[in-house]
Parts: structure tokens; C-alpha cells; sequence
């Protein structure tokens, strides 16, 4: 567990996929209502699937982990296979169970919301 954590801490240091992509064809901004953290989700499409991601956002160390790691795991993906995508995939991308801790669920699960309300909008 405490690798994993290490791995977070490190990704709210140096996060990856972080930018924004000017010509993306799904991009979205919502917050975590419970706490007011924000994430944008930048997606551009070439041949029916993922072929870049990247995000911006303003949070805890765990949702923007979770935000690096999703952008990074959802290219190559079709937008399917992101819809089946769901709190399981996300921990598994952390590397961390956070079933016992609903407020950091919400943490960790912003991203792939604000993806999905993104794909639903496009
Ligand atoms: Fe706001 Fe984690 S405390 S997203």
C-alpha cells in the first residue's frame, strides 16, 4: 500500500497527461460537489478510438492521480470501453482499495465522471 501511495504522492507532484488538447473532439469541466475540486478532461478521437488525453484540474492528491493515470490508460480505448469503465478500473489504476472511504471514492472517481458526462455531452 505504501508504494502505491508513494506513486500518488509523486503523480500530485509531477502529474502526466496534465494539458489541454486545443483541437479535442470531447472536452469537459465539472467539480467534486463535496469539496469544489475541479477537472477538465481533453479527448481526441482518430479511428474510433482514444488517441490522445490529457486533463487540468485543481485537487487533492488522489484525484489528481487518478486523473494522470485514466488519461494515460484510456488511450487506444474505444468510448465503449471507457462507458464500462468504472470504480474498480480506478483503483486498480491507483493501485490503492478505497471501498471503505466513500469521501475519497469521490476523489478518486472525478475524472472518469467528468470523462464520462464529457462522452455522454459530445
Ligand atoms: Fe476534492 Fe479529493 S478532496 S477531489
Amino acid at each position: 500500500m505504501d508504494i502505491y501511495m508513494d506513486r500518488i504522492l509523486e503523480l500530485h507532484r509531477n502529474p502526466e497527461n496534465m494539458g489541454e488538447i486545443p483541437d479535442a473532439d470531447i472536452k469537459k469541466l465539472d467539480y467534486n460537489p463535496s469539496c469544489g475540486d475541479m477537472v477538465s478532461v481533453f479527448v481526441k478521437m482518430k479511428d474510433g478510438k482514444v488517441a490522445d488525453a490529457k486533463f487540468r484540474g485543481q485537487g487533492c492528491a488522489i484525484s489528481m492521480a487518478s486523473a494522470s493515470l485514466l488519461m494515460g490508460a484510456v488511450k487506444g480505448k474505444t468510448l465503449d470501453e471507457i462507458g464500462k469503465m468504472g470504480q474498480k478500473e480506478v483503483f486498480e489504476l491507483l493501485g490503492v482499495d478505497l471501498s471503505r472511504n466513500p469521501s475519497r471514492i469521490k476523489c478518486a472517481m472525478l475524472p472518469l465522471i467528468v470523462l464520462k458526462k464529457g462522452i455522454k455531452e459530445r
